[in-house]
């Protein structure tokens, strides 16, 4: 039996088998009806066709109301623990897509009280200078200005705090426990904090004095908060909200998610051509012993961490991809060239993101969303 497993929102661990996820949180899986169905309203998102968005709850619901006029609002957000890698990118690009194609409101949540809760270094001015510092490689992600509304808990909470009470007093602490694993010697407020989670998923219905369907695209992690949001929603009076999932950002290390703690494996968004470079440079591959051996044998990319950043973010070209696979299994690239090739992707889309996140200081209140 392969080794277990767990994801919450605050443990991953283990080689995660995303089909038994599936099973596990019970989530539908994205199929082919439902990707056809989507492809009426524009291309298939490389993502959604190579299944690394690969999992739902209620999308063809959203559809369905969207369709009859109905528009839904996006939500997502992010844990601003410190600076944002090219894994957090991956479901913010995704999201993107998603406000693209439907032309829809996002709200984006920063949890700056989350991360001071629940890191006991984190001060709230640390939580909140990178709550700032983030808003900018989220505005830099091209999100539409006037569309878009990022805001930090602990400066909406006015907002927020009566729709987090009355998501609290249905939430009981066994529930908590059970859900996140959470045992007797975690802090009160993370305790609670699930319940501001689930504010934004009704934001749109409490501003607009009427229910709003809510599309929530996240990494498969944050499933467990919104089992309980959609728990509660109706007893609020709300819709439950719909869930789209995306598999976790493997780390230049190998398989696991990307990690913020393994510095050398990680790819920040404010990285040099040079660190790029040094860092890919070091990454594990799918490579052989030695290049006699490759040349002969070839790689393996189903195992290696530079394949899957081409697979998940920069090489959306499925010809491109599927080449890169072949050459890579017949021994006719090796890892050096393959590597070298994937910098320059990086280096690429980097040199963009860093000029359209300098731009974004000037425009950041802009997208800010206040009491
Ligand atoms: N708790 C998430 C984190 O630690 C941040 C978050 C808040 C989020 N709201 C969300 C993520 C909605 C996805 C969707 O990263």
């Amino acid at each position: 039996m392969a080794e277990d497993f767990t994801v919450t929102p605050y443990q991953v661990t283990g080689e995660i088998d995303y089909d038994e996820l599936v099973e596990r949180f019970g989530t539908k899986k994205i199929d082919n009806a439902l990707l056809r169905r989507l492809s009426k309203y524009g291309e298939i998102h490389h993502m959604l066709r190579r299944k690394i968005v690969y999992s739902h709850r209620d999308f063809d619901w959203i559809l369905n109301e969207y369709d009859k006029g109905n528009k839904f609002v996006l939500y997502t957000g992010r844990g601003p623990s410190g600076p944002v890698h090219i894994g957090h990118l991956m479901p913010w690009a995704f999201t993107k897509y998603l406000q693209d194609l439907f032309d829809v409101k996002l709200y984006f949540q920063m949890t700056d009280d989350e991360k001071f809760m629940f890191y006991d270094k984190l001060s709230m001015d640390d939580t909140r200078k990178w709550g700032y510092e983030n808003a900018l490689d989220v505005i830099a992600m091209g999100f539409k200005k006037g569309k878009t509304k990022i805001f930090l808990d602990t400066e909406l909470i006015k907002t927020m705090y009566p729709l987090a009470i009355r998501a609290a007093k249905k939430i009981n602490f066994s529930t908590v426990k059970a859900v996140f694993g959470f045992d007797n010697s975690y802090n009160i407020g993370s305790i609670f904090f699930t319940s501001i989670q689930s504010v934004p998923a009704f934001l749109e219905s409490y501003f607009q004095k009427k229910k709003v369907p809510c599309l929530i695209p996240c990494g498969i992690d944050q499933d467990p908060h919104f089992r309980i949001t959609r728990d509660i929603a109706e007893g609020l009076d709300y819709y439950k909200p719909a869930l789209i999932h995306a598999k976790l950002m493997p780390s230049l290390m190998g398989s696991e998610k990307m990690s913020t703690s393994k510095g050398d494996m990680t790819i920040w968004t404010t990285d040099s051509p040079k660190t790029v470079k040094r860092k890919i440079g070091n990454a594990f591959t799918g490579g052989a012993v030695s290049v006699e051996e490759q040349k002969k044998h070839g790689g393996k990319p189903e195992i290696c961490s530079v394949f899957n950043y081409n697979q998940y973010f920069f090489l959306p070209d499925d010809k491109a991809l599927d080449d890169l696979m072949q050459k890579c299994r017949s021994g006719a690239i090796m890892c050096g060239e393959c590597k070298a090739a994937l910098a320059e992707r990086v280096i690429e889309f980097l040199q963009r993101h860093q000029e359209r996140r300098e731009k974004a200081k000037d425009i950041l209140e802009d997208f800010m969303l206040r009491d």
